[in-house]
């Protein structure tokens, strides 16, 4: 590849404060097409509000978010609609609703935002069950299944209706090595299907294997954002206390 990448979202100067608290002091970064960024920070620096300000779940007070020639950042709730078809939110903890079957939560979106027959649906979340290695769990309640379990069908949902753009906050909080790994393997098929994402997480070793870039949120800015090989090697002591915590 060669030449300026294709830019799936600009974030130009994000301000955001809440009440007295200032959270965001000119956030700026581009995501580029086809690519996975890993986003790390503190807790608390607004990671997660940066995601939530992408899909309009919260309002920037000044600063541009560009999405195919819209300002996501100023656009009106019932055009987010239409942005949340393409672009989709992952949370933390799965979000499923209670009670609803695994397959009734899947299916949600699309009974939701299409007009599929109900056998087209019922293909479409097997399918989706397949990807996250939940084959067979359609009549199961988010109760009956393990963390990991409803974090992967989290995931399934969030993203059944083929959005192009897909947005992590910390995928893999929580989960043991083997769910970890499942998630992992999960995500990176999706990258094998041309998906953009951004990656928000405390988890550095996942963050490698899967990011191709690598954003640093430290006090209100984005201070460094580079590659994940430059990153690796990086002496810079702000890159380091997340690179090498220990030392
Ligand atoms: N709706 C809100 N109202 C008031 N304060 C908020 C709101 N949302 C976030 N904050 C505050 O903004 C700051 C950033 O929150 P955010 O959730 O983005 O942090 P984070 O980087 O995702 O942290 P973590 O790694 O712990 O998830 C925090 O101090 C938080 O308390
Ligand atoms: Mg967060």
């Amino acid at each position: 590849m060669s030449g300026t990448p294709e830019k799936a979202l600009q974030l130009i100067d994000l301000h955001k404060s809440f009440g007295p608290k200032v959270v965001h002091r000119g956030v700026s970064f581009d995501l580029h097409k086809g690519e996975v960024l890993a986003l790390f920070g503190g807790s608390g620096t607004g990671k997660s509000v940066i995601l939530r300000s992408i899909i309009g779940l919260e309002k920037p007070d000044t600063g541009k978010i560009l999405f195919q020639g819209r300002n996501l950042a100023s656009l009106p709730e019932r055009e987010m609609i239409d942005v949340r078809k393409k672009i989709a939110y992952v949370f933390q903890n799965g979000a499923l609703f209670d009670s609803l079957t695994v397959e009734d939560n899947l299916a949600y979106p699309l009974r939701e935002h299409t007009r599929l027959s109900a056998a087209e649906i019922h293909r479409k979340v097997d399918e989706m069950l397949a990807l996250v290695d939940m084959k067979g769990s359609n009549r199961l309640l988010p109760a009956e299944l393990s963390g990991g379990m409803q974090k992967r069908a989290g995931l399934a949902r969030a993203i059944i209706l083929g959005q192009e753009i897909i947005l992590f906050d910390e995928p893999t909080a929580g989960l043991d090595p083997t769910n970890t790994r499942r998630l992992l393997e999960n995500i990176k098929t999706l990258k094998k299907k041309g998906i953009t994402g951004i990656f928000v997480t405390h988890d550095i070793p996942s963050a490698f294997e899967i990011a191709d870039r690598v954003a640093i949120l430290y006090n209100g800015r984005i201070a460094v954002a580079d590659t994940v090989e430059n990153i690796r090697k990086s002496q810079d002591p702000l890159v380091r206390s997340f690179t090498h915590p220990m030392d």
